[in-house]
């Protein structure tokens, strides 16, 4: 069982279909503990409401990026914790953690920090993708769960979900859509990389025991 630590700044929607994930054993890993950059953050709450340490380190007063990160980096070691997910967590994380959370023997390539992206990579990166997919007039649109590295949005991705756009659709409502799908995606992907199923073979992710297409239908069970 591994132990997980969510970095969420918003309301945590994402953390809660982890949290419901490992009680349900559907994915061998626990969370340990769950940081938020943002004092009233929805996610500390759900993280308290579940039993779970809920840690804030303000971004106020930190001397710099680096520092800030360290200072996390120090809580997430002082839970042991194994993998990091960011959840909507609204900053972007420093080399210097990165390299706290790196590739390990046992996790074969794959940096120790997971995100999820509410667009399908790498159209629309950063903030307001769905903003951005609207916008451009794309068609499908979807969500990505992907390792992080030093760019926005960039890392070797694990596996992406599509989500159709509608006419009438609003940011709001895709917004919608596409975190159903985020909510069953995150998990999923959690999952794998617990199982030690994940490997890294250049910028490709690939998973052990699952050919490309059956994890095509699992990621998008509506297309046939
Ligand atoms: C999600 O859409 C996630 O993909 C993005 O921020 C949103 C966070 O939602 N990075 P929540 O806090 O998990 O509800």
């Amino acid at each position: 069982m591994i132990r997980l630590g969510v970095l969420a700044s918003g309301s945590g929607t994402n953390l809660q279909a982890i949290l419901d994930a490992c009680a349900a054993h559907r994915i061998d890993a626990e969370v340990a503990v769950v940081v938020s950059n943002v004092p009233g953050a929805g996610a500390l709450e759900r993280a308290r409401h579940a039993g779970v340490a809920a840690e804030v380190v303000p971004s106020k007063g930190a001397p710099d990026r680096e520092a800030y990160d360290l200072g996390l980096v120090e809580r997430l070691r002082t839970h042991r914790v194994d993998l990091v997910c960011l959840a909507g967590y609204m900053r972007l994380v420093t080399p210097a953690f990165l390299r706290a959370f790196g590739p390990t023997p046992a996790t074969r390539g794959c940096p120790r920090v997971l995100n999820i992206h509410p667009g399908l990579l790498p159209a629309f990166p950063g903030l307001h993708a769905h903003r951005q997919c609207l916008a451009y007039g794309a068609r499908f649109t979807g969500c990505t769960v992907h390792f992080v590295d030093e760019g926005t949005d960039t890392g070797p991705i694990v596996i992406q979900a599509v989500v159709p756009v509608l006419p009438e659709d609003t940011e709001e409502t895709l917004a919608a859509r596409v975190l159903a799908e985020e909510h069953r995606l995150y998990p999923q992907a959690i999952h794998w990389f617990a199982q030690g199923r994940l490997s890294l073979d250049g910028r490709r992710v690939r998973i052990d025991g699952v050919r490309p297409a059956e994890a095509a239908a699992i990621a998008n069970p509506q297309v046939d």
